[in-house]
Formats: C-alpha cells, sequence, structure tokens
C-alpha cells in the first residue's frame, strides 16, 4: 500500500471513457475563452477591489492587479501544459495524480474543493448584495441573535445548481449571453468613469505605511510576512500593495478551472491553452483599467464600501450608471456561481472514479452526460455556506488554496518533464524548470502575505483531508 502510487497518463485517459462516468466533449477554444471570463469576472472586481484600495493599497491597487496577473500568468503556463498533455476532468488534482503520487493528489483533490466550494460561497453573497442594491432591499434576512439568512445567496445557488446538472451545452449557451452583458458593463464602466476621474485622486500612488492598531486577536489579520519578519504591523506602503495583490488575486481565479474541462473539450491540446491564455489577458487588461477609473473617480479612502463600483457613480451624480452596473453585476456574477459549482462537481467526480471518494458519487446522468450526482452535492453545500455562513473576508481562504494548487502544478510540470519525457504535449510551457520554479515561489510568496487567520484554518481543512484519505482512500483507491 503506497501512498506515493501515481496513476499513469494512459490510465487516466482510458478512464474517460468508462461507461457510465463518461463526460460529454463539445466544447471548443472559443467556448472555453467565454468559459474563462465567464467565471473569472465577479465578485473579485465588483467587490474586493474597492475595499482594497481602501484598506491596503490606495491606487496602487492598479499595481497589485498587475502583480498578480502577472503570477497568475506564470501559473498558466503551467497549466496549459499540463492540460494539454492530461485532458482529463479533475485540473491539478489528476496532474498530481500522474506526477507526484497519490497522496499529493488527494491533497491537492481535497483543497480544490474548499477552493470552489468556499470561492462559490463567497462569489453568491457577492451577488446577493450587488441585488440588494439593484432592488433596493437587503437580500440577506436577520434570523435574531445577530444571525441572518442570506435568502438571495441560497436562491441564486439552487437555480445554478439545476442548470449545471442539465448540461454543459445548456450551461454554455447561458454563459455565453452573461459574458457578453458583463464584458459590456466592464467596458462601461470604463468608457464613462474616464470622465469623471480627477488625476489628482491618484497621488500619492502608493500611500505611506500605516501603523495599525494592536490588540487582541489583531495579529491574525496580519500578513504572516510581517508577523515572520517581526515588522511593526502596518498597512499601505510597499508591503500594502503586496497584501492587496495576494488578495485581488481572486478576482483572477477562474482560468484554473478552464482546466478542469479539458474531457469536455473537442481538442484539448489546442483549446485549454487558448482558452486560459485568452482570458486571462483580456481579463487583466480590464481589471487595471477599472481600478485606475474607479481610483481616479474617488479618493481611495471612500471606497470600502458596499457595492463600490456602483457607488463611485453615485457619488459623483450618476445614479443611472449605478443601477446600470449593479444590474450588470447580478447578471454577470451568475455565471461566476454556476462555473466554480461546476469545477467542483467536476474535481469531486475525477476524486469519486478513482476511489479515493465513494465510486457512487460519480455516477454520470443518463440523458445529460453530467456527474448528477457531485452536482446535487455541490449545490446543497454551497447553499447553506452562503446563506448561513457569515462569509466575511473568506475570500483570502480561497486564495491560499489555490495558490497552493499553482505551487503543486508549477512543481509537477518540472517532474512530468522528467519522469514522461516521451509524452505528447501540445503546449510547452518556456524555459523549464526554471519558469515553473520562478512561479512556484511567485505563489508561496503571494500566500505568505496572507493572514495568520487565514493560514491557521487553511492547516486545520489539509490535516482534517489528511485523516480522511487515511481512514478511506488509501484503502478504497482503484490503485490499491
Ligand atoms: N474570480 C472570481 C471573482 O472575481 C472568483 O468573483
Amino acid at each position: 500500500m503506497s501512498i506515493w502510487r501515481t496513476k499513469t497518463i494512459e490510465q487516466s485517459i482510458q478512464d474517460t471513457d468508462e461507461p457510465g462516468h463518461r463526460l460529454r466533449r463539445d466544447l471548443s477554444g472559443l467556448d472555453l475563452i467565454v468559459f474563462g471570463i465567464g467565471v473569472i469576472i465577479g465578485t473579485g472586481i465588483f467587490v474586493v477591489t474597492g475595499r482594497q484600495a481602501a484598506e491596503n493599497a490606495g491606487p496602487a491597487i492598479i499595481a497589485a492587479f498587475l502583480v498578480a496577473g502577472l503570477v497568475c500568468a506564470l501559473a498558466a503556463m503551467c497549466y496549459a501544459e499540463f492540460a494539454s498533455t492530461v485532458p482529463v476532468a479533475g485540473s491539478a488534482y489528476t496532474f498530481g495524480y500522474a506526477t507526484l503520487g497519490e497522496f499529493v493528489a488527494w491533497v491537492i483533490g481535497w483543497d480544490l474543493v474548499l477552493e470552489f466550494t468556499l470561492a462559490a460561497s463567497v462569489v453568491a453573497v457577492g451577488w446577493s448584495e450587488y441585488a440588494g442594491d439593484l432592488i433596493g432591499t437587503p437580500t440577506s434576512v436577520p434570523v435574531g441573535g445577530g444571525y441572518s439568512v442570506d435568502l438571495g445567496a441560497m436562491a441564486i445557488v439552487v437555480l445554478l445548481g439545476l442548470v449545471s446538472v442539465m448540461g454543459a451545452k445548456l450551461s454554455g449557451r447561458v454563459t455565453a449571453v452573461v459574458v457578453t452583458v458583463k464584458v459590456g458593463i466592464v467596458l462601461f464602466i470604463i468608457a464613462v468613469g474616464a470622465f469623471y476621474v480627477d488625476t489628482a485622486n491618484w497621488t500619492p500612488f502608493v500611500p505611506p505605511a500605516e501603523p495599525v492598531p494592536t490588540g487582541t486577536g489583531s495579529i491574525g489579520h496580519q500578513p504572516l510576512t510581517q508577523v515572520m519578519l517581526g515588522l511593526e504591523p502596518s498597512s499601505f506602503g510597499l508591503w500594502g500593495v503586496i497584501a492587496a495583490a495576494s488578495v485581488v488575486f481572486f478576482s483572477f481565479i477562474g482560468f484554473d478551472v478552464v482546466a478542469t474541462t479539458a474531457e469536455e473539450t473537442r481538442n484539448p491540446r489546442r483549446d485549454i491553452p487558448v482558452g486560459i491564455f485568452g482570458s486571462l489577458v483580456i481579463v487583466t487588461i480590464l481589471y487595471m483599467a477599472v481600478a485606475a477609473v474607479v481610483t481616479g473617480m474617488r479618493p481611495y479612502t471612500e471606497l470600502g464600501v458596499d457595492a463600490p463600483l456602483a457607488e463611485a457613480f453615485r457619488a459623483v451624480g450618476a445614479d443611472w450608471a449605478a443601477t446600470l452596473i449593479s444590474l450588470g453585476g447580478v447578471i454577470g456574477i451568475t455565471t461566476v456561481i454556476l462555473v466554480l459549482m461546476m469545477g467542483q462537481s467536476r474535481v469531486a467526480f475525477a476524486m469519486s472514479r478513482d476511489g479515493l471518494l465513494p465510486r457512487g458519487l460519480s455516477r454520470t446522468h443518463p440523458r445529460f452526460g453530467t456527474p448528477y450526482v457531485m452536482a446535487a452535492i455541490t449545490t446543497v453545500s454551497v447553499a447553506l455556506l452562503a446563506g448561513l455562513v457569515p462569509i466575511g473576508t473568506l475570500e483570502e481562504m480561497v486564495n491560499i488554496g489555490t495558490l497552493f494548487a499553482f505551487v503543486v502544478v508549477s512543481l509537477g510540470v518540472i517532474v512530468l518533464r522528467r519522469t514522461r519525457p516521451d509524452l505528447p504535449r501540445a503546449f510547452r510551457a518556456p524555459w523549464v524548470p526554471v519558469l515553473p520554479a520562478v512561479s512556484a515561489l511567485a505563489c508561496v510568496w503571494l500566500m505568505l502575505n496572507l493572514t495568520v487567520d487565514t493560514w491557521i484554518r487553511f492547516v486545520v481543512w489539509m490535516l482534517l483531508g489528511t485523516v480522511v484519505y487515511f481512514l478511506y482512500g488509501v484503502r478504497r483507491s482503484r490503485l490499491a
């Protein structure tokens, strides 16, 4: 019984043809770009940007987006190589299984479950806030004792859960329409917002570092780097920009999800790199432009509000534009929730097909060809989390989980070049092993700039996963 056993790539590819556990292949490269943008642009740019500008980076939030985008570009090279070599559902999980062994694969799979489930929940809550903003009444209902139930978030999750069961084709069509609206509204923000920019708001570009008040529990809110280096706890300054980069990284999450659909593309070797890079380049440009416009419209100190993009327009008297942006946000953010939920059911599907989770969970629907059992479980979990748990700043948890998966994928590229130099690679990352090594280090660096509390929660979740593996997967694995 070896926890380092690997699943051969040939075996992974062959498994995708197993009757009753097979996904339909009908997505093209363009579908993937649309799909990528559909999941990438969401609560990150619509909500997180404003808060990070106000609390950590000021106008230099523009630079924070560039830093996060560059780190993603490095990781994207690695993802593209992997997904074009191992075109099988499950993304980093499958890659890990082929290179670093079953235990590492399990750890990544468990980690991705955290990423997708929490991300879908966080984004659903962001959606609900914009929905409340649009209809002029909060969609989260207080139930006493200081608790509230986010009915808006729960409703959208259940609705999208049904869509995801009905199949990628339908979801793909819906996604295309939504993405058009969403990109349109982002371009609208940039174009109209530009008229309201007061360049004085861009100075100071990097606000000087400010000490933050210390007290009980405050250490948990500090980036791990600052604590490790024994620095005076501070916000803003250069450290603030890096901390902001590690948080706005959330806005880029999703290009990696494109790789989880490898098994559903017609020609994964070409479509996957096109989908990953196409969507990443487009959103990086849009994000930096939005950040520039919004920090130009308002002093950064005023951006830490709910629905900051709409509020920036309201504050300059363009109420009509604010309403339009809220509407665009509500329509646009839906696909993010949908794709994250699909990503979650695909990863768990792959884990179950391999026997690391009970096999019954990976049954596909006889008519729709979708992993409907996992989709149902995902829907219920995300709805409960989004509806009942005060999500707050949990996007950092999502980031740490995602960055961890990026680290493993980057290292996996180096390993696979050594262990399987023979495999055809439609996309080859340049400068291996230097580029993947730099990618891994850059991701670790961003991880270290997340807060101490985030690290503690992450470590607890991963330890829990380790226990589950040794109680179940290690014996039930199909490789065993
Ligand atoms: N990147 C996605 C968002 O910004 C998760 O909502």
